[in-house]
């Protein structure tokens, strides 16, 4: 259980419970049951990754500068303007921060003032309405509607629920956890909701290099940028979760607000690390991408054989064009709702997999019954057995 938090504590984080990842890693251990749950691979690193990392340790190793050192935001600058088609410039447009989630958090304390609302699409990232809360703000969410087997936004409900409060509207592409990639039209409309009330785009892109399918950045549509923030990392494209190196890109006076907040947050991130991420995306993402393209290979297989275990098992599994995850309906093989059945899978099956419900709240909660999550960015050993395990359950 979790410790229980001190009387003194303020009612911000009182009303916090533990997130479901620390719940869940923590079945997992006491059980020894295969973990699907929490999103991080357990590949051993990449040379690529230790060369660089290696490296950095002969190299700078006091406070950055505040947007962040300049080799990585030269890099980024480049890398995300060839994207865009636009000439990024690497300080006035851009904003190292630690990992994506202090990026996300800096764009709610900049953005959001106490009774605004922010768009949240559910199932969500279950940091995000954490975020909104601790700015003062308060969460709309806006269901996304699963169409033969694939997650989609919900234009018409989206458009509904912006209000002149709404200060931002945050999306995820690919999505965590549907695996959904926006398509152009989506986008579009995200952006028209936006303009509608003045509001931002909160474009949570860390899953951009493992998309399945062509994959459009937000702020690349027409009209998006000055309205924009894009929020990223190191993380998921290199596997590398435990760098915690990440950025947030848009226009400059957009980028300023978040900087502001920033500077009294961490100030400055691990300088190592900075230059380490810089040399990673000068040798692979700058020279055309090679390493990314092998693991989204790999990634892809993985997706692709995880499908075909949980459907073997019993499970309907939505398609996933991007991401980490794979969401599966449990409905057709118990009439338990999610949550229960996740909490006995370690014991019974000796799988862990997370519930759905804590990426929704009571007026989203439809989205998520009898529905987990399971990660396929897992070895293929753990995958196969896992999936073993699920069928032997099954009976
Ligand atoms: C959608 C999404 N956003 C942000 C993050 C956090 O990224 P970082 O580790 O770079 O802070 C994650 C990590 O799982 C994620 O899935």
């Amino acid at each position: 259980m979790a410790t229980a938090l001190d009387p003194r504590a303020a009612s911000r984080v009182t009303e916090f419970e533990e997130t479901v990842f620390a719940t869940y890693s923590r079945l997992a251990l006491e059980t020894g049951a295969v973990n699907l749950g929490q999103g991080f691979p357990d590949d051993p690193p990449d040379p690529l990754v230790q060369r660089a990392l290696q490296a950095a340790v002969a190299g700078p190793q006091q406070y950055a500068p505040l947007p962040g050192v300049p080799a990585l935001n030269e890099a980024l600058a480049t890398a995300i303007g060839a994207r865009l088609g636009r000439s990024l410039d690497p300080v006035r447009e851009v904003q190292v921060t630690v990992g994506a989630t202090e990026g996300l958090f800096a764009t709610m304390q900049a953005l959001v003032d106490p009774g605004d609302e922010v768009v949240l699409l559910a199932p969500w990232y279950d940091a995000y309405p954490a975020m909104v809360t601790m700015a003062g703000g308060h969460v709309v969410g806006v269901a996304m509607r699963e169409d033969a087997g694939a997650w989609r936004l919900d234009r018409a409900a989206l458009a509904a629920a912006v209000t002149p409060r709404t200060k931002a509207i945050v999306i995820t592409t690919p999505h965590n956890p549907t695996g959904a990639v926006m398509d152009e039209a989506d986008l579009d409309a995200v952006v028209a909701a936006a303009a509608s009330a003045d509001a931002v785009v909160v474009s949570d892109e860390v899953y951009e290099h493992l998309s399945f399918v062509p994959f459009t950045p937000a702020a690349s549509r027409p009209g998006a940028w000055e309205r924009t923030l894009t929020v990223s990392s190191v993380g998921k494209s290199y596997a590398v979760t435990g760098w915690k190196v990440g950025w947030v890109t848009g226009p400059t006076e957009l980028i300023a607000a978040v900087r502001a907040a920033h500077q009294w947050i961490p100030f400055a991130v691990a300088t190592p690390l900075q230059h380490a991420v810089a040399s990673i995306l000068r040798d692979d993402l700058l020279a055309g991408g090679a390493r990314l393209e092998e693991q989204r290979e790999r990634y892809r297989s993985r997706r692709d054989a995880l499908h075909e275990g949980l459907t073997a098992a019993g499970f309907a599994v939505s398609r996933a064009d991007g991401g980490y995850f794979l969401v599966a309906d449990a409905r057709a093989l118990v009439d338990e709702g999610a949550d229960a059945l996740a909490l006995r899978l370690p014991r019974e099956a000796g799988v862990v997999a997370i519930p759905m419900t804590p990426f929704t709240d009571a007026a989203t909660r439809h989205v998520a019954e009898g529905r987990l999550r399971f990660a396929f960015c897992k070895g293929e050993d753990a995958i196969d057995e896992a999936c073993r395990r699920l069928r032997a359950w099954r009976g």
